[in-house]
C-alpha cells in the first residue's frame, strides 16, 4: 500500500497552557504577533489572557476579533490586511475551527501576493507562512493539526484550501478553555470529531494504517467522554480526553479524507448557516445506516472501540450495534434534528443533493459506497 502521512511537528497539552503561548511564539522568533479570534473568545477573557502571555514574552500584539462562524473570505482578507499593516511576523489562532481556519490563511497571506481566491483547491499556495501557533477552544474540528482551511466565498459556497503550509508549528491543547463550552456546542463539535474518526477509518480513497491507529484511538476517547462532558462540562479529565480525541481525529482525517457525512453537511452550513458540527450531527446516523452493508466489516471493527467490553457473535451484529450506538448518542445530544425546524427550505433539497454529488464529488468518492443524487435527496427528506 502506498500512502503519505503528514502532521504537526509539536503538540503541547497542559491545563493552563494558554499562559505559555508567549514563550512558545517567542521561541519561534516572533516579535510582532497577530492574534486571530472571534467576539466570543474576547468575551470569555481568553484573548486578554493570550495578550498578557505574549506581552510577558516581549511580543507586540494586534488583535483581529471579528471572525464569524464558517468564516467568510471577507473576514480573512480584512484580518490579513490588518496583519500586514501591523507588520506581524507571527500568528496566534485562538478559538473554534472558524478562528483557527482564518488564522491559518492569515499566516500564509501576510507574506504572499496571491489573492485568496487563487488558493482554493489543493496545493495552490506559493510561498511560506509566518510562524503559527493554534489553540483550539472547541473539541472539535481538529483544525489545529490539519492543513485545510474551510471558508465561505461571496456566493455562499464552501471553499477549501488544502496546502501543507497551513499546518501550524505548534498545536496547544488547554482543557481549561473548554470547561465553559455550552452543551449544544459541546455536542455538535464532539460529534464532528467522531465523524472525522469514522470517515477517516472507512475512507475509500486514502485510508492508511497510521490514520487508522489515530482514528480508533480518537473514537475510543470521544465515545467514552462525550456523554461525560455533556453531563458535567467542568470535568477536566473528560474535557482533556475530548481535546485529545479531537486532535487525533483531525490528524487522521486530513491524511485519509472525510466522506459523505461531511458532503451532506456542507450545503446545510453554506446555505442555511447551520453550525458545522450540528450539520454533521443531522446527517450522521442516516448516512451510517445507508453505508451499513458496504462498511459492515469496518463498522464492526469500530464497535470494539466505541463499545469496549461488549462481545458480538457476528460481524453483522457488531456493525449494527455500532450504528445504533451512534444513533442513540445523536438522539441524546440535545441538538434539534429536523431540517424543517432549522429554517431549511424544502425546495432546496434536490438542489443540495446535486451540489453534493456533482460539486463535492471527492467526498462521495471517499464514502464506503457510492451515492446518487436520488440517495442524497432521500436522506435529506428522511430528516426533513
Ligand atoms: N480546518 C479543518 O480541519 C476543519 C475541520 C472541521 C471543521 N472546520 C471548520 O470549523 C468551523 C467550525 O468550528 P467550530 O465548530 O469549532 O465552531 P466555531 O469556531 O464556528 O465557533 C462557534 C461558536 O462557539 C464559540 N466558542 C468557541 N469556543 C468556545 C468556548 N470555549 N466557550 C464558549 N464558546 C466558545 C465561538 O465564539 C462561536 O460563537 C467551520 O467553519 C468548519 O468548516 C475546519
Ligand atoms: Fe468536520
Amino acid at each position: 500500500m502506498n500512502y503519505e502521512f503528514r502532521s504537526v511537528p509539536r503538540v503541547v497539552c497542559e491545563a493552563g497552557a494558554l499562559s505559555s503561548v508567549g514563550t512558545l511564539l517567542a521561541g519561534l522568533g516572533a516579535q510582532r504577533v497577530m492574534l486571530v479570534c472571534d467576539p466570543g473568545i474576547v468575551a470569555l477573557g481568553f484573548a486578554a489572557q493570550a495578550r498578557t502571555a505574549l506581552a510577558a514574552a516581549g511580543c507586540a500584539v494586534t488583535v483581529y476579533d471579528q471572525v464569524v462562524p464558517d468564516p467568510s473570505a471577507t473576514v480573512v482578507k480584512q484580518a490579513a490586511e490588518q496583519a500586514r499593516s501591523f507588520q506581524a511576523d507571527a500568528v496566534l489562532g485562538l478559538g473554534g475551527g472558524s478562528s483557527l481556519d482564518a488564522a491559518k490563511l492569515v499566516a500564509l497571506l501576510i507574506r504572499s501576493e496571491q489573492p485568496l481566491e487563487d488558493l482554493y483547491g489543493t496545493d495552490k499556495a506559493l510561498g511560506q507562512r509566518v510562524p503559527l501557533v493554534l489553540v483550539p477552544t472547541t473539541a472539535g474540528t481538529g483544525s489545529e493539526v490539519t492543513w485545510v482551511s474551510v471558508i465561505t466565498d461571496e456566493q455562499q459556497r464552501k471553499q477549501a484550501v488544502y496546502s501543507p503550509q497551513l499546518m501550524p508549528d505548534i498545536a496547544v491543547l488547554d482543557p481549561e478553555l473548554t470547561l465553559g463550552l455550552p452543551p449544544k456546542v459541546t455536542a455538535a463539535t464532539g460529534l464532528d470529531a467522531m465523524v472525522h474518526a469514522i470517515e477517516a477509518y472507512t475512507s475509500r480513497t486514502r485510508k492508511n494504517p497510521i490514520a487508522d491507529g489515530l482514528a480508533t484511538a480518537a473514537l475510543a476517547l470521544l465515545g467514552a467522554n462525550l456523554r461525560k462532558v455533556l453531563a458535567d462540562g467542568r470535568d477536566v479529565a473528560a474535557r482533556t480526553a475530548m481535546l485529545q480525541g479531537s486532535l487525533m481525529a483531525g490528524m487522521a482525517f486530513v491524511n485519509a479524507s472525510v466522506a459523505a457525512i461531511h458532503g451532506l453537511a456542507y450545503p446545510l452550513g453554506a446555505r442555511f448557516h447551520i453550525p458545522h458540527g450540528h450539520a454533521n450531527a443531522l446527517v450522521m446516523a442516516p448516512v451510517l445506516r445507508f453505508n451499513l452493508h458496504a462498511a459492515q466489516r469496518q463498522y464492526a471493527e469500530l464497535a470494539a472501540y466505541l463499545l469496549p467490553g461488549e462481545h458480538f457473535e457476528h460481524e453483522a451484529h457488531a456493525a449494527l450495534a455500532f450504528v445504533q450506538a451512534i444513533e442513540a448518542l445523536v438522539a441524546d445530544s440535545g441538538l434539534e434534528l429536523r431540517l424543517s425546524n432549522l429554517g431549511v427550505d424544502e425546495a432546496a433539497l434536490p438542489l443540495m443533493a446535486t451540489e453534493v454529488v456533482v460539486g463535492i464529488r471527492r467526498l462521495i468518492d471517499s464514502n464506503p459506497t457510492d451515492m446518487t443524487e436520488h440517495d442524497v435527496e432521500a436522506i435529506y427528506r428522511g430528516i426533513y
